[in-house]
């Protein structure tokens, strides 16, 4: 009988995985040459278990998001005791205690001028509600000339149009939605890197562009520190500081797109923290609700908020239908108080010495270009890009779960992961790169 029935599984999922082939669209993904979808059953703590029984350690977090692990005993408490309340409900006209709740959080937890919060369904859509906000604080502010923004090559800020032309120009393939995307100004990619000492040539690109185009420029957007799916590149807390006050000696906004850094990926609460300045629009989403469903906030100062809101619409112009979905904002506040109740700093620390010890010899490889390590993020740059279809069945076949993009493989663990399965992480990483040299 078991025999049967594990013969009969094996061809459900044979199924499932062909028609996933035949009609699903996957992020980035062919549908003429796609890469496999692997299908998983369920996830645990730091592991997937895939269909064919296997267990992976996830190295991933599901980008970024789940950083307490998978099926949290309090973050499915959370879920479930709101779904006994309400699932949803529309948020015009109407409020609710985990909305608020959140909003109480997000308000506390982030720099004292951020004061104001919009909750909307993802990150795209968070940079998308910051890029108007700018754009309707400039017309209020009778500006309506300033609605372009400055951006930093190697950026990344989401997949709508708006938050695409912010992304950097090639990796984010401009060319094929030229006539499409609205055109912005790109300043170089940071080159001091955090660790370094600080060249103070390196504003100078970014300090030149601000200052002849001030007059056009509504809000400079970055990923504050680290810059994630643009290169996974870690930048000096100076060049921040210096972005901060140039924005405002030029009369510009400052959008801080926290999605992937924040909630203590790099090391801080907030990548800002590094700099210890405050933008005056903040993007956060994905580990908002501890990777268990969609929602991201933008949160702004009261001046941001109450310009607009006196402007010619006397009201800003955005609301998603799921805005502020209790079950969302429900479990969203549970994870904070895990966060906040956790030793996460501590962990965070030692993830990053741990993988800085435990990467380093990638280095000696020469497929490798460079090994580096912020917080709980671990990047190796290889020479030449790694195709998916080959490399992701070597780090199934050795037992983890990472997915690289371009030349670059890195891991962002849940932070509940202990040393012992970071080791493993690595050390697989390590293995499966040097038996690939
Ligand atoms: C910095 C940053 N901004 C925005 C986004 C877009 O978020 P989402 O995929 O939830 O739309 C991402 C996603 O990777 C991101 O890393």
């Amino acid at each position: 009988m078991e025999n049967d029935g594990g013969a009969k599984m094996e061809q459900d999922w044979a199924d499932v995985q062909a028609f996933d082939r035949a009609h699903l669209w996957h992020p980035y993904a062919s549908m003429v040459d796609p890469v496999s979808a692997w299908p998983v059953v369920s996830a645990d703590g730091v592991r997937l278990e895939l269909a064919c029984g296997r267990k992976l350690i996830d190295g991933m977090s599901s980008w970024w998001a789940a950083i307490h692990g998978y099926n949290h005993p309090e973050l499915n408490r959370a879920v479930t005791n709101q779904l006994g309340r309400m699932a949803h409900v529309m948020f015009g006209g109407l409020t609710h205690a985990p909305a608020v709740e959140l909003a109480r959080r997000l308000v506390a937890l982030t720099p004292d001028s951020l004061e104001k919060v919009f909750l909307c369904d993802s990150g795209s859509v968070a940079v998308e509600v910051a890029i108007k906000m700018a754009t309707q604080y400039w017309q209020a502010r009778g500006r309506p000339d300033k609605r372009r923004l400055l951006a930093l090559r190697g950026g990344y800020h989401g997949d709508t149009l708006a938050a695409m032309s912010a992304c950097d120009p090639v990796t984010g393939m401009h060319h094929l939605f030229a006539d499409t995307l609205p055109k912005q100004y790109f300043a170089p990619r940071p080159s001091c890197r955090f660790d370094d000492s600080w060249d103070p040539s390196d504003i100078a690109g970014f300090a030149r562009l601000i200052e002849v185009h001030r007059d056009e420029i509504a809000a400079v957007i970055l990923e504050p520190i680290a810059q994630g799916a643009g290169g996974m590149w870690f930048y000096h807390p100076e060049y921040l500081r210096q972005v901060r006050a140039l924005c405002d000696t030029h009369n510009v906004l400052l959008i801080a797109d926290e999605i992937a850094t924040g909630f203590g990926r790099t090391g801080r609460m907030f990548a800002c923290e590094h700099a210890s300045i405050a933008p005056d629009i903040l993007c956060l989403g994905k580990a908002l609700t501890g990777g268990y469903l969609t929602l991201a906030a933008t949160l702004s100062t009261t001046e941001v908020a109450e310009t607009i809101s006196r402007g010619g619409a006397g009201c800003f112009m955005h609301g998603p239908t799921f805005m502020a979905n209790p079950l969302a904002c429900a479990v969203a506040v549970a994870s904070i108080d895990l966060l906040r109740d956790s030793d996460w700093q501590v962990r965070v620390q030692d993830m990053d010495r741990q993988m800085r010890v435990e990467l380093a010899p990638c280095a000696t490889l020469a497929t490798v270009r460079e090994v580096r390590v912020l917080g709980a993020i671990g990047v190796v740059e290889m020479h030449e890009p790694l195709d998916l279809h080959v490399w992701t069945p070597r780090f199934i076949e050795a037992g983890i779960w990472l997915r690289p993009f371009g030349r670059l493989v890195y891991m962002m663990p849940p932070y509940v992961m202990n040393s012992a399965d970071l080791s493993i992480l690595t050390g697989a990483l390590r293995r499966v790169l040097s038996e690939a040299h």
